[in-house]
């Protein structure tokens, strides 16, 4: 997996000395920068260990409790859905638009029942979209919450994603538009504020994991081999940051923690360079677009031309059976990294149901049955390298179609 999407080695090292200035400093810094970045009140702004972090705060926020539900798009990460069973709430899916990444309005509009207290906006991918008004005016009593994982700065005819419905999160980790290591920020909807909590700080041994982690991932998104090394050293000194098994296979609800020091300092840092490096991400969306066109076979998605792509996803004409193993050998045919979120309507396969019924979105797990993507990293050159990596995935891919 190639993470690390917007971050430089050159930054990853030079935020070393200016972490002495200390957490508060750095929160409160970026709390700012994000304030401007987003045109909102620095009140607005809340930062936390994680995206699922700032999606239970958006839910306390809106007061959800027992006997409400939360509808939760199926095309998601189990994370999400397990942040609402500690709010008493009921989880309840409901499928995604067919042949399309987000949300079917007229789809929701069906599923909205009194009981419904927030819906979830799913912006996969990083593709924005807006609930139309006369859902928002036919439904008052529900409270649209954008899941803008994977969609920091994208924006939506000239509307950042995350400043037009009732309230945000997004994820640093590392694999998402901006990499933090771990990180999530919500935006409170406008006139709302959350009391100060003091959240618990990571543990300083799993600052230096999330340093160690992310260095061997930026190295090995440039130079393989170091890449290997580098990871393999931190596995051996236990330098190498994971979140626990138990959000996974059991559906744990996570503890909440403030934004790691280092996350705060990297995310403002890449807040910096943010222009140069959408530009540069726009160019490198347009060539696989135009290149994955040849194969008219496969599905691409139509996007406004400011979308921040988390990755650039394609889906092949037919469900895979073994996705991760097509994945691979793409990738060894192609030399680009291949990736397949998601694998499932609750990501990753195998994880924790929360009741969910196979069958109960068919167009979810239709996606999650043909989608593959392509990295979208500053990392990848936009040059002639590129350009023979993406012959060969094509070729690839033509013989999958043919089979
Ligand atoms: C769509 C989506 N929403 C939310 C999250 C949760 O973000 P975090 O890992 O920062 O909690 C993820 C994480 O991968 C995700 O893919």
């Amino acid at each position: 997996m190639l993470t690390g999407n917007s971050l430089t080695l050159t930054q990853l090292l030079g935020a070393l000395p200016s972490m002495l200035l200390g957490r508060r400093r750095h929160r409160a810094a970026l709390r700012l920068a994000l304030a401007s970045l987003f045109g909102v009140a620095v009140e607005r702004i809340r930062l936390f260990d994680s995206g699922r972090a700032a999606f239970a705060a958006l839910l306390k926020l809106h007061d959800v409790q027992a006997g409400d539900e939360v509808l939760i798009p199926a095309f998601t990460c189990v994370v999400v859905p397990n942040q609402v069973p500690p709010s008493g709430a009921r989880v309840r899916f409901i499928d995604i638009a067919a042949g399309g990444l987000n949300l079917d309005w007229l789809a929701l509009d069906a599923a909205i029942r009194p009981a419904t207290r927030v819906v979830v906006v799913p912006h996969n991918f990083g593709v924005a979209c807006e609930v139309p008004t006369w859902l928002r005016e036919k439904h008052r009593q529900v409270r649209f919450v954008d899941d803008a994982a994977h969609g920091f700065a994208s924006q939506l005819d000239g509307q950042w994603l995350g400043s037009y419905h009732d309230g945000a999160f997004f994820s640093f980790e590392y694999s998402k538009n901006l990499s933090g290591g771990i990180g999530g920020l919500a935006i409170l909807p406008a006139g709302a504020s959350l009391p100060d909590a003091d959240l618990p700080e990571l543990r300083c041994a799993d600052e230096w994991r999330l340093l160690a982690t992310l260095l061997s991932h930026l190295l090995a998104a440039r130079w393989p081999l170091a890449g290997r090394i580098s990871m393999a050293l931190a596995r051996r000194v236990g330098l190498v940051y994971r979140s626990g098994d138990d959000e996974v296979l059991f559906g744990e609800p996570h503890p909440a923690r403030a934004m790691p020091l280092l996350a705060s300092v990297l995310v403002r840092r890449q807040l910096a360079s943010l222009p140069a490096v959408l530009a540069y991400k726009q160019a490198l969306v347009s060539r696989y677009r135009s290149a994955l066109a040849a194969l008219p076979a496969l599905r691409q998605w139509p996007a406004d031309a400011a979308t921040h792509w988390v990755r650039y996803p394609f889906a092949l004409p037919r469900p895979v059976a073994d996705k991760a193993a097509l994945a691979r050998r793409l990738s060894a045919a192609s030399g680009l990294n291949i990736g397949v979120w998601f694998d499932d309507v609750i990501h990753p396969s195998g994880s924790f149901r929360h009741g969910y019924r196979a069958g109960q979105a068919p167009h979810g797990e239709a996606l999650a049955a043909t989608v593959l993507n392509l990295p979208v990293n500053i990392a990848i050159g936009v040059d002639a390298a590129l350009e023979r990596k993406l012959a060969r995935l094509l070729a690839a891919l033509q013989v999958e179609l043919d089979a």
